[in-house]
């Protein structure tokens, strides 16, 4: 082999590369959570900061199993390009899916798998949003859909959400008060706080953005991970045009990208079209693996183990935080998913309190990351899924310990 010491090409040291970039660019904020990631590199730091499942709970033996198996079986069309909708079967359980937990007739053809339910929120911003256009979501809200939303340019609009739900008149003031074209909401254990919409809540939402003629956006990942009461019922079931999300990245696995966009057939078209330009289709290898997983008959006792590890740590970090949080100070206790929110006494500096959690080695992310249009100072995320039981207790001492610090 002839190896050539690599030669420079013409220098273009002099291009000024943010001057070129397309206005959009630069409408998306790059996040504090960059600083915190800088952070929890060091692996002497206990992380609450992230959003990550737990890697020791994926199925991983199964997957290796199953990977040979498509591959020994239908490797020449799992290896083929391949339909932007999605692979049938995939789209066919997904729909099936829908009918047993909620009763809702979902075709088949309204479902679009998409590369993680993050690349849903992309497509539909492509589809539905003008530059100029306003976007409600919940204050907090989540941050990959600011992002998303961020490069088309639209104008947020907060609706505050707390425990109780969403503010309702405040939604409702929002909607009237200006032409909204598109509400995103997570009802379901959301992230980043936790909180779940109530059942009276979820009809108000959907009859009002129904009246208002705004498109509904109701994402869901974490809906599965109930660890406690009963499932409740989806916005769609009170507002048929909702546009539903979906994901296999807590039910499953995040790194095989697989989420779907569950919408009415004339949405479900342009979306396509718009994926088509972004990426021809979701990888076909790893929706053949799913789908098998799926069918195989492994999940229902996947997910018992996610709820019954996933629910001890959520409860054994809301026991620990209410023992050592300072008076005034809250937490939530979420039936589900992966966050939980805290608020700190009046006066309380969430971002002040990282830079001293940083020295005490245990790391969250400060609210105001998953505010639009400021707030959450005194609020911080923490997540319960991706740490064991023991340094959940040894990171809660930490972060009291931070907490007891001057300032
Ligand atoms: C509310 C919400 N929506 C969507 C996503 C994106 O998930 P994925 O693209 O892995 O399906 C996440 C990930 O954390 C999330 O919290």
């Amino acid at each position: 082999v002839k190896t050539e010491t690599p030669v420079p090409s013409a220098p273009v040291a002099t291009a000024d590369w943010p001057a070129l970039s397309a206005r959009r660019v630069a409408s998306v904020k790059t996040s504090f959570i960059r600083e915190i990631l800088k952070v929890t590199e060091n692996p002497e730091v206990i992380s609450f900061a992230g959003g990550l499942p737990s890697p020791e709970l994926f199925p991983t033996e199964a997957l290796a199993v199953i990977a040979a198996d498509v591959l020994r079986t239908d490797g020449r069309q799992a290896l083929q390009y391949s339909t932007t909708e999605g692979y049938r079967p995939l789209r066919e359980w997904v729909g099936a899916r829908y009918a047993g937990r909620f009763g809702l007739a979902v075709d088949p053809d309204e479902i679009l798998i998409t590369t993680g339910s993050q690349q849903g929120l992309d497509l539909l911003a492509k589809v539905f949003i003008n530059p100029g256009d306003t976007v409600a979501l919940e204050r907090p809200g989540y941050l990959g859909a600011i992002q998303a939303f961020s490069v088309y340019e639209p104008v947020f609009a907060g609706v505050p959400l707390s425990e109780a739900g969403p503010d309702l008149d405040a939604l409702r003031a929002t909607l009237t008060g200006r032409r909204v074209k598109l509400l995103y909401t997570v009802p379901n254990f959301q992230n980043p706080s936790g909180f779940t919409y109530p059942a009276a809540a979820r009809r108000a939402v959907a009859e009002a953005v129904a009246a208002a003629g705004t498109v509904l956006v109701e994402d869901d990942p974490y809906g599965e991970l109930r660890y406690r009461g009963e499932d409740l019922p989806p916005l769609r079931r009170h507002h048929a045009g909702t546009i539903m999300l979906g994901s296999f990245s807590k039910l499953v696995a995040p790194g095989l990208r697989l989420g779907w966009v569950c919408a009415p057939c004339e949405v479900i078209r342009q979306l396509v079209v718009m994926k088509q330009a972004a990426d021809l289709h979701t990888d076909i290898f790893a929706q053949r693996i799913m789908h098998r997983f799926l069918a195989g008959g492994g999940l229902p006792a996947h997910v018992a183990r996610l709820r019954a590890v996933y629910g001890r740590r959520a409860a054994t970090m809301v026991a620990a935080l209410r023992r050592h949080l300072p008076a005034g100070a809250t937490c939530n206790d979420p039936d589900g998913g992966m966050f939980l929110w805290v608020t700190l006494p009046a006066g309380g500096d969430s971002r002040a309190l990282f830079e001293r959690a940083t020295q005490q080695k245990v790391a969250f992310v400060p609210g105001t990351a998953f505010y639009v249009d400021g707030g959450g100072e005194r609020a911080m995320r923490l997540n319960f899924t991706n740490t064991d039981e023991a340094r959940i207790e040894e990171g809660v001492r930490r972060l009291a310990a931070a907490l007891a610090g001057p300032g």
